[in-house]
């Protein structure tokens, strides 16, 4: 099949020209975490103050994502893997076009995460670890599943009947247990600002 597929990218403006336009280093942030850990909330207001700054963003989000491009995908090992395939491939485009994107996903072994790290480029890959004890987790059960995954109403629940398995070597962790929402986003811009800003 390759063989009778001719790229373009020599005439597509490319991201370099779309980081100049925008003044910004575009690269992708990776939340990783538990059902309840604090991810989607983190990215949520991450991006809102990026945005206030000036700096042109892109939230992808496990809820949305999987009711559009991966709505043919459950929560099987390969389903996960496929979904954060796809995933890693669209954050890439995004960032190419110069976007700062944030993506908010359960992500649960190291292996998907290599996966998406492979995908996206090393360089360019910022892993955050949004910790909190499942006990936290499962106590704040913001959305009911952890209820229904202990009940049997849900399979492979992450952390409950389905493995997470936490970054060693992450970018930043952040331990929503411990600190504020507040404090969880101004100790991740801290840590990206430098990467994002472009000289003038
Ligand atoms: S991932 O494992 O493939 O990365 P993703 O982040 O897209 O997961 O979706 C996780 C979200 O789907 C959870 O926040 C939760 O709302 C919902 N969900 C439904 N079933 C499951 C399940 N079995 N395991 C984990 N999350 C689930």
């Amino acid at each position: 099949m390759a063989e009778h597929i001719h790229p373009i990218f020599d005439r597509i403006l490319s991201r370099a020209d779309k980081e100049t336009f925008l003044k910004q280093r575009a690269c992708v942030i990776w939340l990783t975490g538990l059902s309840g850990s604090g991810k989607s909330t983190i990215a949520e207001a991450v991006e809102q103050a990026l945005h206030a700054q000036g700096i042109f963003t892109k939230l992808l989000d496990g809820d949305n994502i999987r009711s559009g491009i991966n709505s043919n995908l459950g929560f099987s090992v390969e389903d996960r893997r496929e979904n954060i395939r796809r995933i890693a491939e669209v954050a890439k485009l995004f960032m190419e076009g110069g976007a700062v994107t944030l993506c908010s996903f359960v992500s649960p072994t190291k292996e998907i995460r290599a996966l998406a790290k492979e995908i996206v480029g090393e360089e360019d890959f910022l892993e955050v670890f949004v910790h909190a004890p499942l006990e936290v987790c499962e106590a704040r059960d913001v959305k009911g599943l952890y209820k229904k995954a202990r009940e049997g109403i849900i399979k492979d629940f992450t952390g409950i009947s389905s493995p997470f398995e936490a970054p060693e070597t992450p970018f930043i962790t952040l331990r929503t247990d411990e600190h504020s929402l507040e404090a969880c986003k101004n100790e991740l811009i801290a840590a990206i600002l430098p990467r994002i800003r472009k000289e003038e």
